[in-house]
């Protein structure tokens, strides 16, 4: 599958004024700054679709993009970053929360993490809070080619090791670095695939 087609749908200042859960929906989510809002546009091949920033905190809303006329990606906040809300430090925006809790639709969260980073408090809190939910998670490594090839193998490993000693087995891992172009097609084959399912 290719994206043909991605426009931007609504921006939500609130869960419930999210669109009508109606078709397959693939949200991003992570710490402020991972690259969330990069990634999708990777994925979609447009420079500017998603706002991103140099400055931590850019995404504040809940942002639909329809994709092939046919799926929703989400660009969402970011979690972890002080200077937004305190209350980010160390719960998650209610703003994530509802959003999280309302959405049947949601066939995966994407859970970014910068792949030059060992594992964080904030991240595996966040991750667990999601198995728990029975919200289905991926991980994508970002930023990647900020590293070389061999440390880059190291830190991912590493990562995951550090995942296992908490968890009995890993959700799917993508790799991805959005400057290159890495993992847009690993991440639209799986997405396809679980389209297929809707
Ligand atoms: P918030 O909306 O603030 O939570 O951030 P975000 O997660 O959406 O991050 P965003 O996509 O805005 O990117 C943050 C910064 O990282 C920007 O300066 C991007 O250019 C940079 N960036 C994002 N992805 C990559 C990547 O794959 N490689 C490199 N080198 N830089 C990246
Ligand atoms: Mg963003």
């Amino acid at each position: 599958m290719d994206i043909t087609k991605a426009d931007f749908f609504k921006s939500s200042a609130k869960a419930e004024q999210c669109p009508k859960p109606d078709r397959p929906e693939y949200a991003f989510i992570g710490r402020s700054n991972v690259g969330k809002s990069s990634l999708i546009n990777m994925l979609c091949q447009r420079k500017s679709l998603a706002k991103t920033s140099a400055t931590p905190g850019k995404t504040q809303l809940i942002n639909h993009f329809t994709i092939n006329d046919h799926w929703f990606l989400v660009d969402l906040p970011g979690y972890g970053y002080a200077k937004v809300s305190k209350k980010l430090r160390s719960g998650f925006s209610k703003i994530i929360t509802d959003y999280l809790g309302n959405r049947p639709n949601l066939m995966c969260l994407f859970v970014l993490i910068d792949s030059r980073l060992p594992l964080q408090e904030i991240d595996l809190e966040f991750m667990n809070t999601m198995l728990m939910n029975q919200i289905p998670i991926s991980i994508v490594f970002t930023k990647t080619d900020k590293l070389k090839k061999t440390e880059f193998d190291q830190y991912i490993n590493n990562y995951k090791s550090q995942l296992l000693e908490h968890w009995e087995e890993l959700p799917p891992v993508f790799i991805s670095s959005s400057t290159k172009r890495n993992g847009r097609e690993e991440l639209l084959s799986f997405i396809d695939e679980l389209n297929e399912k809707w």
